[in-house]
This record gives structure tokens, sequence and C-alpha cells, in this order.
């Protein structure tokens, strides 16, 4: 493992996984994502694990996906790698998952949160999705679990104009379980999963099969329709400059087409 870090036992029947990529703000490239799938099928299979912890650093969980690796990709291109089978594989993990959140959780961060069963966050956590600020939008489900997770307004208004929720905010709409001083995010999600690892794995989960079954089939479907529009972007010159304009540090100029 290059771009994670994997402690099966932080704490008794606790596993940490640390993203590790803290120059890059832990941008999210496939390699770590497939990473983080075959830490979490190995941990899956692991009698000694009863619950899961996806942390990041201080100053970042993710900044999202990784853009230098996306800039000039076409919309073929990006529909012939298939990056998101990866995240796909990572919602089948039956072990619960809680996502341990200080800094930026952006775009693919925070859908990567999001797809986790919980989030514990520190003060000093920002959500957001900002991809329409670089000519694209969510593509890892982001316009459909953030507005499952804080209703259609806001999820609206976030997803349109890149704006970041504070770690207050995101517990008022909901998206966070809860929110504490930064150094104490990581102790509060392994308090959390101690309370869930007393209780019968069996039941925790067949539980957590039963809550996401609340919304997966729609969301099966949803998260196509989004993969596809995802896609789509990255025919536009619109995409090549929003990009390019981030990798170059200036602003984008977005002529519509
Ligand atoms: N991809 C690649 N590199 C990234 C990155 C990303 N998503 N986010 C940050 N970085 C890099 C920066 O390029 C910079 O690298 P250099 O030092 O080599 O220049 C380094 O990380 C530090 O970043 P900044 O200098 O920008 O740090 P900052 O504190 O000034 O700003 C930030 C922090 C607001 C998070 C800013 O980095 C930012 O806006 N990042 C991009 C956020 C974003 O647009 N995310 C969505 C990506 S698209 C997506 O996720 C699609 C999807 O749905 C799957």
């Amino acid at each position: 493992m290059e771009l994670i870090k994997v402690n099966p036992q932080a704490a008794p029947q606790i596993a940490l996984i640390e993203l590790n990529r803290p120059k890059e703000l832990n941008a999210l490239n496939p390699q770590l994502m497939q990473e983080v799938r075959d830490a979490l099928q190995e941990l899956d299979r692991n009698d000694q694990v009863r619950v899961i912890i996806i942390t990041g650093n201080e100053q970042a969980f993710a900044a999202g996906a990784d853009i230098k690796q996306m800039a000039d990709k076409s919309a073929i291109d990006m529909l012939l790698l298939d990056q998101f089978s990866t995240w796909d594989q990572i919602r089948k993990t039956k072990k619960p998952i809680i996502a341990a959140v200080s800094g930026f959780a952006l775009g693919g961060g925070c859908e990567f949160a999001m797809t986790c069963d919980m989030i514990i966050a520190s003060e000093t956590a920002k959500f957001g999705q900002p991809e329409i600020k670089i000519g694209t939008i969510p593509g890892a489900g982001g316009t459909q679990r953030l507005t499952k997770a804080i209703g259609k307004a806001k999820a609206m208004e976030l997803i349109l104009t890149g704006r970041f929720l504070s770690a207050q905010e995101a517990h008022f709409y909901g998206l966070v379980n809860k929110v504490v001083p930064v150094e104490f995010y990581l102790t509060e999600a392994i308090a959390l999963a101690k309370e869930i690892a007393s209780m019968s794995p069996v039941a925790v989960q067949l539980a957590k099969e039963a809550v996401n079954r609340s919304f997966e089939t729609l969301l099966d479907e949803g998260l196509m329709f989004e993969r596809k529009n995802f896609y789509l972007t990255f025919a536009s010159q619109d995409q090549k400059e929003g990009m390019q304009a981030f990798i170059e540090k200036r602003k984008p100029s977005f002529l519509g087409r």
C-alpha cells in the first residue's frame, strides 16, 4: 500500500485506514481508491475487525478527485477508465465505516465521506462539491447522496455555486453525526466505533444493509445518470478550461461550449 496506511487493530476490533497523499491534500486518484478497496475487502474478511474508520489528516480528508490526472481526458477516456467501478465495490463493504473528517472534504472527498456510513467531523472540516468551478459536475455520487443527506434546496445551492459548508452547518443539515474540536475527531470516531463493535456483528451487518436499502434502488439509477453526465462534461471546452485554470492557479473563463 503506497497511498494509504492501514492498521487493522487501531483499537480492539477497530481498523483504521489513513489516506496518505498529504502534499496533494489527499487528492483521490484511481490507485488510491483501489488501495482503499483492497484494504476494505481484506478487513471485511478479518474476523478480528468489527468497525472500520477512514480518515485523512488534520488539513484534509480529501480535496477531491485528482484534477491534474484527469484535466486532459476525453469523455470516452473517462468512460473507458471506469474509475467508479472501484467505488461501487467500496460501497459493497459489509462492516460499518465511519469517516473521521478534518479539513477539506471536497468534490470526490465529500463524496467519499458520504459513501461511508457515518461522519465524525472536526470543527475545521469543510464540505463541498466545487466541481462546477472547474467546468464539471460531481461524478462519484455527490448529486445523489448530498441531496438525500441535506435536502434539495441546500444541495442545489452547494452543487451550483461550489460553496463550502462549515462543520457546524454540515451538522445542522444532518450531513455529519457529530462535530468536535480538532484534537478529538479521531478519538470521537473510535468511541463511536467501539460502541458499535460491542453489538452483535451479525445484527450490525444486517442493520447497515437494511438502512442502505431505504434508497439503494433509486441510488443505483441516480449514480449511473450522474456518471454519464460527468463523463459528458469532458466533451466540453469549459471542462478543459476549468481544470487547466486550476492547474495554472488562475480564474477560468467559461464560454458555454
Ligand atoms: N487534485 C489535484 N491536486 C490538488 C487537488 C485536486 N483535487 N486539490 C489540491 N491539489 C494540490 C494543489 O494543486 C497544490 O499542489 P501544488 O503545491 O503542486 O501546486 C496542493 O494540492 C495544495 O493545494 P493548494 O495550494 O490549492 O492549497 P490551498 O490551501 O490554497 O487550497 C483547496 C485548498 C481549496 C482545497 C484547493 O486546493 C482546491 O480548490 N482544490 C480543488 C478542489 C476541487 O475542485 N475538488 C473537486 C475535484 S473534481 C472531482 O472531485 C470530481 C468527482 O466528483 C469525482
